[in-house]
């Protein structure tokens, strides 16, 4: 069996400051290899990675005893027909044309983010006693547009925002605790049981009083006779929280990062705003807020020459595929006018990057993601000028799973 080796390991710290090393020795040298550390198998091609998510003969049922522990039993871990029938059902609340319905509600939130964080950067320059205003973009501003939004779109109260924060971080720390944590592990539980306990009696409510929200829509939607139980609403709501709310947040803060870094591109971007959904899919494939997709094997793989056997997980590394040079040109270079990393296909299964993973799992959130990091750049773009990374600033990006930066600190001048 191929064992990974002569790298620094994606658990260490090492990995942690600089993924690229161990992805790129990896996809050239160990394409399919054993990993110790997680008992998986590490997967890093471009095409290798697609085959698997777009097979039938592979299941996704191993997040069943990670996620499933804490989310319930979500789309992310069905196969086959069941998943086909909860994603119809989910699809429809979610797609492009309903997303479009929701803009407004998009505009309006990140907005009532933007202005009070905003207003208090630039009072001093106001006031006169500064050329330029500095602010955290990531942590006062970013960080809390998609939870805000999803809140708002599962119409729940606001009050709650910041229990599903506390929830959300509490959920995504147990599904991210490789070290097996107690104190984590015990916090993971508690969440989910919270949340279960806020949300039951809210299903009931809109059961019985159908809005106009999510959560109803959820509750009355129909294929073919099947409605979603409590169970699998209540699943839902985790699984939006979770799965929308960290990676968007990742997101956003990374598209501005990889603009500021590119001093040329951001100023492309704010002459012409079509150029933010470019910015944002070469993100994804440069700067992928999701790392890894993991499913499971139902038969014996073979693969690159290597045997994967029955039974075991397969870690699909996507920053690793996202940076394949057999599929992408110069590919350690961010370039959003690139045209091996096309645009109107980016938010579909037709996507040339795997950020969004692929294959019949393919992030039913896209169009969300999408509108919100327009959103939420838009606004930083119509209000400050002269926009770079503030002094003696250095990003930290961090993360396994999902990776991104949890502060970015620019000055500028009010526009
Ligand atoms: C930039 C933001 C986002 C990124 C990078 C992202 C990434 C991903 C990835 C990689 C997967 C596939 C996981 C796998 O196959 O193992 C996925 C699935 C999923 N995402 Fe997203 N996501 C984002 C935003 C959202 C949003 C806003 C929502 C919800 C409102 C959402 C909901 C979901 C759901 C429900 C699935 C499971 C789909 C299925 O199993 O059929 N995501 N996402």
């Amino acid at each position: 069996m191929a064992v990974a080796s002569a790298i620094p390991d994606i658990l260490s710290e090492e990995h942690d400051r600089e993924p690229q090393i161990a992805y790129r020795h990896l996809r050239e040298e160990e394409p399919v290899v054993f990993h110790e550390g997680s008992g998986g198998w590490l997967v890093t091609r471009h095409a290798d990675i697609l085959n698997i998510l777009k097979s039938k003969a592979i299941s996704s049922d191993n997040y069943a005893a990670s996620i499933g522990t804490v989310y319930g039993r979500t789309l992310l871990e069905l196969d086959g027909r069941e998943h086909q029938q909860q994603r119809g059902l989910i699809m429809p609340l979610l797609n492009r044309t309903a997303i479009a319905d929701y803009q407004p509600v998009v505009k309006r939130v990140v907005e009532a983010l933007f202005t009070p964080a905003y207003e208090q950067a630039v009072a001093p320059v106001l006031a006169g006693e500064q050329e330029f205003a500095e602010m955290d973009i990531a942590e006062s501003y970013l960080q809390a547009i998609p939870i805000s939004v999803i809140l708002e779109m599962l119409d729940l109260p606001r009050e709650s925002r910041s229990d599903f924060i506390r929830w959300f971080k509490d959920l995504m720390a147990f599904v991210a605790n490789v070290g097996n944590d107690p104190e984590a592990a015990a916090r993971g539980i508690r969440a989910r049981d919270e949340l279960a306990e806020f949300v039951a009696p809210l299903i009931a409510a809109r059961r019985a009083n159908p809005g106009n929200d999510l959560v109803s829509q959820m509750c009355s939607n129909e294929i073919e006779g099947e409605t979603l139980t409590d169970d699998e609403v209540r699943s839902f709501i985790t699984l939006m929280v979770v799965a929308g709310g960290e990676t968007t947040d990742r997101a956003l803060g990374m598209v501005m990062l990889n603009l500021l870094r590119h001093p040329d591109q951001l100023a492309a971007v704010r002459a012409d705003r079509s150029l933010v959904a470019n910015a944002f899919v070469e993100t994804l494939r440069y700067s992928a807020p999701v790392n890894i997709a993991s499913r499971t094997t139902i038969a014996d793989l073979e693969l690159d020459g290597v045997t994967i056997p029955d039974g075991s997980v397969i870690h699909c590394l996507l920053g690793a595929g996202n940076r394949d040079p057999r599929k992408f040109s110069t590919p350690e270079v961010f370039d959003i006018f690139r045209t091996d990393n096309n645009v109107e296909r980016g938010f579909s299964g037709g996507a040339d990057h795997l950020g969004f993973a692929n294959g019949r799992h393919f992030c039913v959130g896209a169009a969300l993601s999408k509108a919100e990091v327009e959103n939420g750049v838009n606004l930083i773009l119509d209000n400050m000028k002269e926009l770079r990374l503030s002094e003696g600033f250095v990003p930290q990006e961090t993360g396994l799973w999902t990776r991104g930066v949890d502060n970015l600190r620019v000055t500028f001048k009010p526009a």
